[in-house]
């Protein structure tokens, strides 16, 4: 395994527990270190517990050494390839570690690429790796950021693309999954790595749909809950991915819209669905700025300069403590710079934190947020933001409002507590 990030070691973990003996590189040394302490800083239910077995059982080393890779029968690329300045995926680090492979591997050695990569790459690794003699197998992972290891244990499906040279590679890189009983769809490298970007902008089209839905909801009188519970009850729609909130993000779907976009335009096509999903993402940014704005100030034009707001919730969703391409930074940032004084806390994100954006402080206790604020905003779905003592927080607010972005509270409870509640996609509080 070659990353020891959250897709790598989440990978290299399971795999060890399924039988594998593995071995993972990373060139961070520190992590190494750690890891070879058994310390996992991860935050994926099941890892840690998966990394101690593997090492318990002498099944899983680390090492930033790429060199002890020289006599495996595979190797599994993890990893990062951000998306640049330009919107287009940055592949530098895929490429060097490629170079590097290339005089590392012994013959016949399976590549496998588990990284999210430019469409028409698996054409290229051969070149890549100055070498012809390795089969090259594209296998991308569809792992979840806080459900990685039950994602990669039971998967919904294993997708292994090779050309038909590569046949024995692909049933060798299948064999990993067997005891997960996944069904596997052996195809060629183009269609797996589509595959890949398909399902991510299908998951950004779905939640900007109901994102826009929740719009039309509080224009029209409707709830959106209770019209996306109806209409998840539809087999061919499903449930999933269909809550309204302040935008998606993350470190995967922003980007692989991008680059999807970007494939899109060179092969000539107009992918205008994908480019709306993106543009509706952005400006569902916006309204939760001006739902604040409204709250706070009573007006869409209010001014916001001096008014202390409480954040509740910086990740990009529930369950992890990333805040990479995070909404909630981004409408903190525009509230920032609108002149609020803010004070956040995520369960997940530590004070020492510093997001480094003028007139904003990250502090460990929830409670601490409410000093003297004008409004609460909760923009990340934690549970256990509806069991926090609202009554006690009420005493603390300037302003008894919460502008509830993902729906998580209970607005009776909260009435009770003297709140006034403003959520998404409800008659009773329409869109500013
Ligand atoms: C996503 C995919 O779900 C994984 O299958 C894929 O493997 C991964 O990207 C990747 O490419 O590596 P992840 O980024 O961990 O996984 O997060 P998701 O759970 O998909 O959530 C993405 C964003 O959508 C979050 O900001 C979340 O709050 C938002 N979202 C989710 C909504 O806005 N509405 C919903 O109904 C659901």
């Amino acid at each position: 395994m070659v990353g020891a990030g959250y897709v790598g070691l989440t990978s290299a973990a399971c795999l060890a527990h399924l039988g594998f003996r593995v071995t993972c590189v990373d060139n961070d040394v520190a992590k190494v270190d750690r890891l070879c302490a058994g310390e996992v800083t991860i935050a994926e239910p099941g890892l840690a517990d998966l990394v101690v077995a593997g090492r318990t059982r002498s099944r899983l080393d680390f090492t930033t050494d790429i060199t002890t890779l020289a006599g495996v029968d595979l190797v599994l690329l993890c990893l990062p390839t951000p998306m640049g300045p330009d919107g287009a995926c940055n592949l530098d680090v895929f490429e060097s570690t490629l170079a590097i492979l290339g005089g590392v591997l012994r013959p016949g050695c399976v590549i496998v690429t588990k990284s999210t990569v430019p469409l028409g790459t698996a054409g290229r690794v051969p070149r890549l790796l100055g070498r012809a003699d390795l089969p090259v197998v594209s296998n991308p992972e569809f792992l979840r950021e806080g459900h990685a290891v039950e994602d990669f244990l039971h998967p919904d499906r294993v997708v292994i693309g090779a050309d038909a040279a590569y046949r024995d590679a692909a049933e060798e890189v299948a064999a990993l999954y067997a005891e997960t009983g996944a069904p596997v769809l052996h195809t060629d490298p183009a269609t797996a790595e589509v595959t890949k970007y398909a399902s991510n902008a299908f998951l950004a089209i779905k939640a900007s749909y109901v994102n826009v839905l929740a719009e039309l909801c509080e224009r029209v009188g409707a709830d959106v809950t209770e019209v996306t519970h109806a209409m998840g009850l539809d087999d061919r729609i499903a449930p999933d991915f269909l809550t309204a909130g302040p935008g998606w993000g993350g470190s995967c779907l922003p980007k692989d819209t991008s680059a999807l976009l970007r494939a899109a335009e060179e092969a000539g096509v107009d992918f205008a669905l994908v480019r709306d999903a993106v543009k509706a993402n952005a400006r569902q940014q916006a309204t939760v700025v001006r739902k604040v704005r409204c709250a706070v100030t009573g007006s869409a034009d209010g001014s916001l300069v001096g008014a202390r707001i409480g954040i509740l919730g910086l990740a990009f969703k529930a369950g992890t403590g990333d805040l990479r391409d995070s909404p909630a930074i981004a409408i903190v940032e525009a509230l920032a710079r609108q002149g609020a004084i803010l004070t956040a806390y995520d369960p997940a994100v530590g004070a020492a934190v510093g997001l480094g954006i003028h007139g904003v402080g990250v502090v460990s206790d929830p409670y601490l947020v409410a000093e003297d604020a004008a409004a609460l905003v909760v923009l990340t779905e934690w549970p256990e933001f509806r069991t926090l003592d609202w009554t006690a927080l009420a005493r603390a607010v300037r302003h008894p409002v919460v502008v509830d972005m993902r729906n998580v509270l209970d607005a009776a409870e909260l009435a009770t507590a003297g709140f006034r509640r403003v959520g998404l996609g409800t008659s009773a509080e329409p869109m500013a």
